[in-house]
């Protein structure tokens, strides 16, 4: 456990690896005060060179538009000793996973946009606004399981399923198969950190592949109206997409479709009963949902931080060097609480006008399901409040379990009457 006296990136790290029980927000407030470029331990140990913490919005910024200078796959850079892979030990015949194999989220240049451009015409804003009648309809079929009981999980029930089954349908995975999926994505989201990646996570992740193998085996022989089905029809037609990255790329789908959203609508959830004027006045004018949302990304969204980035030449952030082949490790919640760039920017205003958040990344790589996540986002909390005006929290907040989750804090369950 971190102590007090720790240094500030000392208990950072705490927070990114599960460690720490801190409060991330003040620690990181703590760190904003230090400097927006601080000096941390190397993960791998490498004594040639350093890694970097950066803790505002405009260094941050740097940092992910910058797309020559700096890069999220270290084994492109010809400098000495920089790591070839983060993703740890992992059966080499077990099939590839977003973590293990070549999905977007670690590749740049051309595979990056080669990788990204088959699937980015699914995730278009003006698709997703198609989807939104199906989402809604989604929303309100697990509001009905709930209804008649006058209390329900709000993380079980509707912040977790809701998400799931819209990106299984998108993808074309089977009913029955959800649960395993949730299983398995949230055992990797609590076991993957800073530093840590717990002994079952490789277990969960060769699973996860596997059934994916299995699935697009399936597709194979049976095709169908979904994006799976479309995705093998490319691998097996053209010269664009290997079986592997195939695999990786439908895990990353499936992961970052679901865990992200659903955190978002939990937490959110609770940030609002903690903010009980906000709630009220949420509650009055449902058409403030969207702002709501962008908001609550902002102030508590589900990244802590994104990828460490990779420095591919000598540079300077806020006139600190930064060498060549050395880590950088935006912390975006930190950027996203920057009093340089938010008025009272530790309180949480649903209808404050934001200008920008990093809630969904920035640049190259910036999430390319933000458009669904709105979406989702805007259904998920309009149908909540919209149907249960007089939701309220079960218990006292400080009966509310809470758990290491996506290299911060989740919530395992939100029970809620109304
Ligand atoms: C509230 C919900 C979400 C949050 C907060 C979120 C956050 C992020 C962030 C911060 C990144 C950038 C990672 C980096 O730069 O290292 C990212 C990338 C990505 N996200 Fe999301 N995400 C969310 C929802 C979704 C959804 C619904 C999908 C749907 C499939 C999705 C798919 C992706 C993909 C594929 C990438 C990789 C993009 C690339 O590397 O080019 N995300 N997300």
């Amino acid at each position: 456990m971190d102590q007090p006296n720790d240094s500030v990136q000392t208990r950072v790290l705490g927070i990114l690896s599960g460690k720490s029980v801190e409060d991330p927000f003040s620690v990181f407030a703590e760190a904003r005060a230090q400097g927006s470029v601080l000096s941390i331990p190397h993960p791998m140990g490498s004594e040639d060179h350093q890694a970097w913490l950066v803790t505002q919005m405009d260094e941050a910024l740097q940092v992910l538009k910058d797309k020559k200078g700096f890069t999220v796959d270290p084994s492109s850079i010809e400098a000495e000793g920089v790591r070839e892979n983060m993703s740890g030990s992992v059966d080499d015949e077990a099939p590839d996973t977003f973590f293990t194999g070549k999905s977007m989220l670690f590749v740049n240049g051309f595979d990056h946009r080669r990788l990204r451009s088959l699937v980015s015409k699914a995730f278009t804003p003006k698709y997703m606004e198609s989807l939104r009648p199906r989402v809604q309809e989604i929303a309100d079929e697990l509001l009905d399981n709930v209804e008649p009981y006058g209390e329900m999980d709000l993380v079980k029930d509707y912040a977790y399923p809701l998400p799931i089954n819209v990106i299984c349908e998108m993808l074309g995975v089977p009913e029955a198969d959800r649960g395993r999926l949730q299983t398995w994505s949230s055992a990797i989201a609590k076991g993957l950190g800073w530093g840590r990646q717990d002994p079952a996570v490789a277990v969960h992740l060769e699973e996860f592949g596997n059934y994916v193998k299995q699935l697009v085996e399936n597709k194979r022989q049976n095709p169908e109206n979904d994006l799976i089905s479309k995705l093998v029809t490319i691998e097996e037609e053209e010269d664009r997409l290997s079986e592997s990255e195939l695999i990786s790329m439908i895990t990353l789908l499936i992961f970052a479709g679901h865990e992200t959203t659903s955190n978002l609508i939990a937490t959110g959830a609770f940030e609002l009963f903690d903010h009980p004027e906000e709630l009220q006045a949420l509650k009055n004018d449902l058409s403030l949902v969207p702002a709501a949302v962008e908001e609550l990304l902002r102030f508590n969204g589900t990244s802590t931080s994104v990828g460490p980035r990779y420095a591919t030449q000598d540079t300077e952030i806020a006139g600190q060097f930064i060498a060549k082949g050395d880590m950088v490790l935006v912390i975006v919640k930190s950027a996203n609480r920057d009093e340089e760039k938010f008025t009272q920017a530790e309180d949480l205003e649903i209808q404050r006008d934001i200008d920008r958040h990093l809630a969904f990344g920035q640049g190259l790589h910036m999430c390319l399901g933000a458009p669904l996540a709105r979406v989702e986002g805007d259904v998920a909390f309009s149908t909540l409040f919209r149907r249960m005006p007089h939701l309220q929290l079960k218990y006292p907040q400080d009966k509310i379990a809470w758990s290491f989750t996506l290299s911060s804090q989740g919530l395992e369950s939100l029970p809620v009457t109304f």
